[in-house]
Order: C-alpha cells, then sequence, then structure tokens
C-alpha cells in the first residue's frame, strides 16, 4: 500500500538487504537488486490518514417518537474542543449528544443545542442524559458526577423549547466520534460506558455492553435489535468502569465492571489504503532482508518484509528470528527531538530522512502517550512504520564513526555476518513463532535471536521452551531480550498489545486495575511476572541501561572451562581471563552498552551456566531497573548487576545456549572485516551450534 502526496508517480524497485547500515564509514551498506515485472514507473495516488478511534453502528431502525440518549463518561480532555458522545445520523437529522467545547455535555440537533454550563472534571465519571421531545417540542441534556467533589458544582442541566419533527428511518450510529459528510469527526478523548438510546418510556432501542467481547473488535447491542458495531482504530477495551470496585483486577473474573471502553482522538488502526501493486515472491529468492524501494520527485522509502524459504524448499541448519514483535511495538516512536537530531546526517549519509515525528498522522508508539496522557498500549501494523526501515539510523551515535542504528539496520549486522562467513541461513519472523508454535524452529538446529528481542507472547515464550528442551540451540545476540509480554489480537491480527502493568523500564504505567490483557485476557506488564524470567530461557536478564555508549567486555575465568573450549579456537592468545575484547563497533563504540542483561539464579539463571565474560559498566548515566529496587538501595553490589554476562549453558537433549546481554553487541560483528575477537568468538559458537554432536 503506497501513498504518493500530490499524487506523484514512483518508480519501484525490490532489493535484498545485506547490509542495511547508510553510514558511509560503517560495515558498508550492501543492498542487491532483485529485478521483477512490476518495477519501473508507477502510478501514484495520496491517501490520507485517519486516526481517532470510535465505535460504529450502521443500521438502528428509530420509531418517529422521540428519544433519550444515555451514557455514563470518563472524559481525560474536557474542554479541549468539541467531542462526540453518541451520534445519530437519520433521514437527514444530525443528533449529537458530546461534551461541549468548554467542557459541559451538550446536545445539538439541527440548529438547537442546549447545554451544560459546568464542565467536567477530567478522569471522573459522569452519567450523561439527553432528552428529544418531538411532541413537547423541547430538547434538554443533564450531567450528574458519580463522583461528586462536594465544593464543587459540575453537575448540571440545559433545556430548551424546540420545533421538532419526527425521527424515524435507518439511524446510522457513532459512538466517541461523528459523521460529517463522510468524514469522521471530533472524536472523544476517555471512556465511554453503556451508551444507550431508548424511547421517551425508557424502553431500549439500542444499548451497547461495552464489557461483553472484550478481546474482540465488535460492540454487542443487548437491545431488542441486536444492531451490533464495530470498532475502528483499535480503542483500548478492558478498562475498569464507572462500578469498578478494586475487589477484582482481571476482567475475566468480574467483567461487569468492565465495561469502559477508551477511545482516543490519535488511537490509529488499519490506513485501509487500497493496495498498490502485489508481488508473488519467486522462488528462487533467498530467504531474507528485503525491501521494496520507491522513489518519487520528492522523495524515497524502503517498505521492509522478510522472505522464508518456499514451502517444501530445502532449510538451512540456521535460522534468524527477526523480531518483529519488538519492532512493531516500538514502531512510530514520536520523539521529535530525536527527529532534529539525525536529520543533518542523515541527509549527509542519504539516509531515509522521514521520522514519525514529522508525520504524527500515522498515530503513535507503546513508548508515547496519548494526548489525554494516558499510555498508548496498542499498535497496529497496517500503518506506514517510518521509523522501522533499513537505510535509517535511529540516533546520533555519539561514537566516532559510529552509525545509531537500530532494528532492522542493525539486525542486518547479523545477515551481513552470517553472509560474509558464509553460512546458509534462513530468516523467520516473530509473527511467523507465534503463528506457528515450536513448529517454525523445529526445521533449525540454531535459532539465532537479535539485538532486541524484547516483546514476546506466552506461545512464543513456550515454542522456545519446546525447541530447547528438544535438544535447539539459541544464540541470544542481544539485550534487553525477553522482558515484556506482547499479545496479538485474535480478530485483528496487525494489532499488539502491551500492558505497562507492575516493574519494569517504562515510560507509562497502566492505572489501577486495568493490568490484564484485553487480546486473550493474560496477565500483562512483564515476562518475569508469568514465571517466564529470560533468566530461565537465556541464563540473563536485563538489569542496568544507560546512554547509546559501549564498552570492552573482558574474559573471566570462565573461558578456560574445557566446557567452551570451542569458543577461543583461533583466537586462544586472546582469550584468556582479564583480556579484554570487543572494545570498537558501529553502536556507540563497544560490544557493551545501552541495555544490558546480567546473571542472576535468583530469577532462574540456570546452575550449570557459565558466565565466559564480562561487560562492566560503571557509569553515572547507568541506572539499575526498577523491578530490582525494593527499598533504595539495590540488594546486589553493582558489578554484580551493572553489566553484561556473557553466558553459556547446556540444555537437556544436547541442546545449549549462548547470550551476550547487550544491545550493542552486534554493532562490534564488523570491525577488522568480522575478524576481531567478538566476531571470531561469535563464529566460533555458531559453528560448534551447528555441529550435530550434542552438547555434555
Ligand atoms: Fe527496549
Amino acid at each position: 500500500m503506497v501513498s504518493s502526496a500530490a499524487d506523484r508517480p514512483y518508480t519501484l524497485r525490490f532489493v535484498r538487504h545485506l547490509c542495511a547500515d547508510p553510514n558511509p564509514e560503517g560495515p558498508g551498506y550492501r543492498e542487491i537488486v532483485m529485478p521483477t515485472s512490476l518495477d519501473g514507473r508507477r502510478k501514484g495516488l495520496f491517501h490520507a490518514a485517519h486516526p481517532g478511534s470510535y465505535a460504529r453502528i450502521e443500521a438502528l431502525a428509530l420509531g418517529g417518537g422521540g428519544l433519550k440518549l444515555a451514557a455514563r463518561v470518563w472524559p481525560t480532555l474536557p474542554g479541549k474542543g468539541r467531542q462526540a458522545l453518541v451520534s445519530i445520523d437519520v433521514d437527514g437529522a444530525a443528533i449529537r449528544l458530546e461534551v461541549g467545547p468548554h467542557g459541559g455535555a451538550q446536545l445539538r440537533l439541527g440548529a438547537e443545542t442546549v447545554a451544560v454550563d459546568a464542565p467536567m472534571l477530567s478522569r471522573r465519571w459522569y452519567a450523561i442524559e439527553a432528552i428529544v421531545d418531538v411532541a413537547g417540542g423541547r430538547l434538554s441534556v443533564t450531567q450528574t458526577p458519580l463522583e461528586p467533589v462536594g465544593t464543587l458544582v459540575d453537575s448540571g442541566r440545559g433545556e430548551a423549547k424546540a420545533k421538532l419533527r419526527p425521527l424515524s428511518g435507518t439511524a446510522r450510529v457513532l459512538v466517541a466520534a461523528a459523521l460529517e459528510g463522510d468524514d469522521v469527526i471530533a472524536h472523544f478523548n476517555g471512556k465511554i460506558e453503556r451508551p444507550r438510546v431508548a424511547t421517551l418510556n425508557d424502553v431500549a432501542i439500542g444499548e451497547w455492553d461495552f464489557s461483553q467481547g472484550i478481546p474482540t473488535q465488535r460492540v454487542i447491542d443487548i437491545g431488542p435489535q441486536a444492531a451490533h458495531g464495530q470498532l475502528v482504530n483499535l480503542p483500548t477495551r478492558a478498562m475498569a468502569g464507572s462500578n469498578w470496585t478494586g475487589a477484582v483486577h482481571d476482567w475475566k473474573s468480574a467483567p461487569e465492571q468492565y465495561g469502559a471502553i477508551h477511545f482516543h482522538s490519535d488511537d490509529m488502526g488499519d490506513c485501509g489504503w487500497p493496495e498498490a501493486f502485489a508481488l508473488d515472491v519467486p522462488r528462487e529468492w533467498p530467504s531474507g532482508f528485503y525491501a521494496a524501494h520507491i522513489k518519487s520527485e520528492a522523495g524515497e522509502d524502503y517498505i521492509p518484509f522478510f522472505v522464508r524459504p518456499a514451502k517444501g524448499a530445502a532449510k538451512a541448519e540456521v535460522a534468524f528470528l527477526v523480531p518483529t514483535f519488538s519492532y512493531q511495538v516500538y514502531s512510530s516512536y514520536w520523539r521529535p527531538e530525536r527527529s532534529v537530531e539525525i536529520l543533518a546526517r542523515a541527509r549527509a549519509w542519504g539516509a531515509l530522512l522521514e521520522t514519525p515525528g514529522y508525520n504524527t498522522q500515522f498515530g503513535l508508539s507503546t513508548y508515547n502517550y496519548h494526548a489525554d496522557g494516558s499510555g498508548v498500549s496498542i499498535t497496529s501494523m497496517l500503518r506506514p512504520q517510518l521509523d522501522t526501515r533499513p537505510r535509517q539510523m535511529s540516533l546520533h551515535d555519539p561514537a566516532p564513526k559510529g552509525s545509531g542504528t537500530g532494528r532492522i539496520n542493525c539486525d542486518s549486522y547479523v545477515v551481513d555476518w552470517l553472509d560474509r562467513a558464509g553460512i546458509a541461513h534462513d530468516v523467520l519472523t516473530d509473527h511467523d513463532l507465534h503463528e506457528e508454535g515450536v513448529a517454525a524452529l523445529e526445521p533449525y538446529r540454531v535459532v539465532i535471536c537479535a539485538q532486541h528481542p524484547e516483546y514476546h507472547s506466552l506461545r512464543m515464550i513456550e515454542a522456545f521452551e519446546r525447541f530447547l528442551g528438544q535438544g535447539g540451540r539459541l544464540m541470544y545476540l542481544g539485550g534487553n531480550g525477553f522482558y515484556w509480554r506482547a499479545e496479538p489480537s485474535a480478530d485483528a491480527p496487525h494489532a499488539l498489545e502491551v500492558r505497562r502493568a507492575e516493574g519494569g523500564i517504562r515510560v507509562w504505567a497502566t492505572e489501577p486495575g486495568e493490568s490484564y490483557n484485553q487480546f486473550g485476557g493474560g496477565y500483562g506488564g512483564l515476562l518475569r511476572r508469568v514465571g517466564k524470567a529470560s533468566h530461565k530461557l537465556v541464563g540473563i536478564g536485563f538489569s542496568t541501561q544507560g546512554r547509546h555508549l559501549g564498552f570492552p567486555y573482558a574474559f573471566t575465568d570462565g573461558i578456560r572451562n574445557p566446557r567452551v573450549r570451542f569458543m577461543t579456537e583461533g583466537i586462544e592468545s586472546a582469550a584468556t581471563p582479564g583480556a579484554r575484547f570487543g572494545d570498537s563497533g558501529f553502536m556507540g563504540g563497544g560490544a557493551a552498552g545501552f541495555e544490558l542483561d546480567s546473571a542472576d539464579p535468583k530469577y532462574g539463571t540456570p546452575p550449570n551456566a557459565l558466565v565466559v565474560a564480562k561487560g562492566v559498566v560503571i557509569h553515572d548515566d547507568y541506572g539499575w531497573v526498577n523491578e530490582d529496587m525494593l527499598i533504595h538501595r539495590h540488594p546486589r553490589p553493582r558489578e554484580e548487576w551493572s553489566c553484561a554476562d556473557m553466558t553459556f549453558f547446556e540444555t537437556a537433549s544436547g541442546g545449549a545456549v549462548f547470550s551476550v546481554g547487550s544491545m550493542t553487541y552486534v554493532g562490534s560483528l564488523p570491525p577488522e572485516n568480522y575478524g576481531n575477537v567478538c566476531a571470531r568468538l561469535t563464529t566460533n559458537v555458531l559453528r560448534r551450534f551447528m555441529d550435530p554432536r550434542p552438547f555434555a
């Protein structure tokens, strides 16, 4: 799907990336042009993006009498412009129950408006009711606080006489937005519970119970017409309602207390653009990192995709697992200062220039807050993810010759390394792993995890466990991995949900009672909190983070252990206890940095885990992770947690795990043409892991 500003034509070609880093002094950008019949000049069309979530009910029959509209609401931005609560369009008439421009409830019908003078308070519940009395010629609206403050008047009523005509026919109903022609406008920010349309005698015509179907994108009408509706742009469900008592935290055990949906004017789901072109990937294309490169007079973009081996084709022994869950969870991270910081260098390097900072129409990342101050918990793949591209930098690297790469760009160092070492490999993605479980991993002897595989569903963790239990070998070449739970939606598979509950380094936290996922209903937050600490899986876990700087590792006595003799082949003289390595690199200038993982038996590091090297980072900017801090002092000496522990252990059935525990590690593979100690040690590990001989 392509939108081209001003309908400019563009040219299309496809490339395979061996190294996507645009740094002219970096490892060397390598793309291979992959000719297709689609290549060449194409017609461009502009398509807009329309953020803002709402519910849409296509057909509700109205009988011609008066109407009573009601909802309970928890506004988060009252006073910030007109925001629709319940909008009804019928027979040329537009009925609007809304938060008025000054924050009080109001009802509009044609030229008539009745409003409550007193504004609602932010983040408090109100019952709103409006009456359209056709026969009596009267409109009214009332606003009743459900959590009265006492000293402040935030209730009220507005009423006026009006000449009204009967309202009958098939109505279109929107909740949390309004129609204006074909446009959807006046998006509401806040929670809405149980919107209702009734007769003046209070007989329900339509009544939507949001506590039903919480994991879905459907809203259920419990009224006589069963006029169910559809949610648009992924609002947040499983939200504590006006009746939440605090006695339950899991919406599944008392759904009736979770009848609220939180809508945001900046929610984004499916852009809904038409297909611009479709490629049948030629069977002979090798598995790997690919992109569709589009270029117009105004700019260019690389749209990434990952190609697995053709069905039935021979598989390599090694699979590189592309962390597409983490890519998606991070994507569209609005960081305006970052956009400015990298612009001059991106220009000089011929890197992609667009960022989410310049394109807020595509919505936000789960690292952002919504405009109303609530954390973003849902992220969609059906939109341009402008910061998840090849040929792109993520930050202004402070190191000389540093690339400042992230995601696809730094993960391509692994591809480049494998390619130069002549090691055949396939790629597969997190999304494949979630979908297929351990079957996605089973064909491979070795699975390599990338620079920052931070987010996983429970199914994915279980797949890793089974893979290791069957003798699989796992190389984890990153940091802050296997940290948060991210769950996809069954009926909106383009969406992932992250609830930032309890501990964890995080930019926002869940509200009380709202830590269970709407997708699947599991407990959200750190994988550690659901018994899946990364220490158990890969021997180490996230324990410190700081600025994007890189520091060396030093070998420990562990490197002399005969169990890991294979690691030091050809680098025996460099691999001695105390010797430093990984002191150069294109990410921060060293192999240990940014976000680091250390071993800790308390959280599940296996007793046979051997730390062969440590990248200790004692630096003012490197702090602890808050889930380890129970009092004002850290329970362990700093050297034990402010470090990357390079760890090896054997598993049942002859398998093994190798973990590096640092986010800048892969940037230290390329120096010396992938011939430095860091790269050679990593290659040694991979070659031994590819060897079918079981580990003792
Ligand atoms: Fe992270």
